[in-house]
C-alpha cells in the first residue's frame, strides 16, 4: 500500500510508540489522525506534526467514542491504515506478599484496555476499510501492538502477559477472518523501547536494561517501531504475523 496521501489513524498517538509512528506516517506523506484520551497531549502533538495531522480524542475501549474518532479519520479520504498502540500495564501478582489472592479488578482492567481495546480497533477499523474500493488488490491494513511479555512475561505481569498473548493469538485469526475483504493484519511485539515511561528510570537501572539486550545493546528507538509499522502497512505480502522488535532479548523471570 502506498502511504502517500492515504488516511491513517494511530491510537495512543499522543506519546511514545504511537507518536513516533505518526511522525513517520506524516514524513511518508500520509494523513494521520491521532486517537488518544481527551486528557492526553494529543492536541499539542497533532499541532507539532503539522497540517497532515489531527487529533480525535477517544477512549479505545469505548465503542461509541472510538467509532466517532475513526469517523474523523475516515473523513480524510477513507481510512486505509490503522496502527493501534494505545495500551498499558498495571503490576499485579497472583498472590501478594501476605499470600492474599491478587485482584480480579486489576486483571480485568488490563485485559479490557489491551485486549478488548485491540478487538475494538480491529472491528471498527475493518468496518471502515471494508467500504472502500481496492487499491492494488487491497483495502487496508491494521497493525496491533503486543509485547515480548506475550512470550516471556515477567513476575508481576500476569494480566499484561495474558492481554498481549491474546493479541498475538488473534493475529492470524484476524488475518484469515478479514482476508475476504482484502484487509491485512499484523502485530508488532516490542522489547524494551525508549519511551517516556523508561525516561523516568534511574541511570543504573537503564544501563542494566540496555545490557540485557544482546545486539544492539541498547533500548529500542520509538522511530524503529514507527519504521516497522509503516513497512507493514506498505508491504502487501506481510499478513497474519507477529514480528518481535527486540534486539534478540529474552526476558528473565524478573
Ligand atoms: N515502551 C515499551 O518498552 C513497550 C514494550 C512492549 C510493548 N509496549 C506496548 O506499546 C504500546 C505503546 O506503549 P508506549 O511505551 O508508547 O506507551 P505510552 O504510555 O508512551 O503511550 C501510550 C498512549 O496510550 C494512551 N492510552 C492509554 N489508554 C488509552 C485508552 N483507553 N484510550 C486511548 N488511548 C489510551 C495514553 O494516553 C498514551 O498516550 C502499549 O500497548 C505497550 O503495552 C511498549
Amino acid at each position: 500500500m502506498e502511504l502517500k496521501g492515504i488516511s491513517t489513524a494511530v491510537t495512543g498517538g499522543a506519546s511514545g510508540l504511537g507518536l513516533a509512528t505518526a511522525r513517520r506516517l506524516v514524513d511518508a506523506g500520509a494523513q494521520v489522525t491521532l486517537i488518544d484520551l481527551p486528557n492526553s497531549d494529543g492536541e499539542a502533538a497533532a499541532k507539532e506534526l503539522g497540517g497532515a495531522a489531527q487529533f480525535a480524542p477517544a477512549d479505545v475501549t469505548d465503542p461509541e467514542q472510538f467509532a466517532a474518532a475513526l469517523d474523523v479519520a475516515d473523513e480524510r479520504g477513507g481510512l486505509r491504515g490503522l496502527v493501534h498502540c494505545a495500551g498499558a500495564g498495571r503490576r499485579m501478582r497472583i498472590l501478594d506478599s501476605d499470600g492474599k489472592a491478587g485482584s480480579v479488578e486489576d486483571f480485568e482492567f488490563v485485559i479490557r484496555l489491551n485486549l478488548v481495546g485491540s478487538f475494538n480497533a480491529l472491528r471498527l477499523g475493518a468496518e471502515r476499510m471494508a467500504r472502500l474500493d481496492e487499491v492494488d488488490g487491497e483495502r487496508g491494513a491494521v497493525v496491533l501492538t503486543a509485547s515480548v511479555a506475550a512470550f516471556e512475561g515477567q513476575i508481576g505481569q500476569i494480566n499484561y502477559t495474558a492481554s498481549k498473548a491474546g493479541i498475538v493469538g488473534m493475529t492470524v485469526t484476524a488475518a484469515r477472518d478479514l482476508a475476504s475483504r482484502n484487509i491485512r493484519v499484523c502485530t508488532i511485539a516490542p522489547g524494551i523501547m525508549d519511551t517516556p515511561l523508561l525516561a523516568r528510570l534511574r541511570e543504573d537501572v537503564r544501563a542494566s536494561l540496555e545490557k540485557s539486550v544482546p545486539n544492539p545493546s541498547r533500548l529500542g528507538k520509538p522511530s524503529e517501531f514507527g519504521q516497522l509499522a509503516c513497512q507493514i502497512l506498505e508491504n502487501g505480502y506481510l499478513n497474519g504475523e507477529t514480528i518481535r522488535l527486540d534486539g534478540a532479548i529474552r526476558m528473565a523471570p524478573r
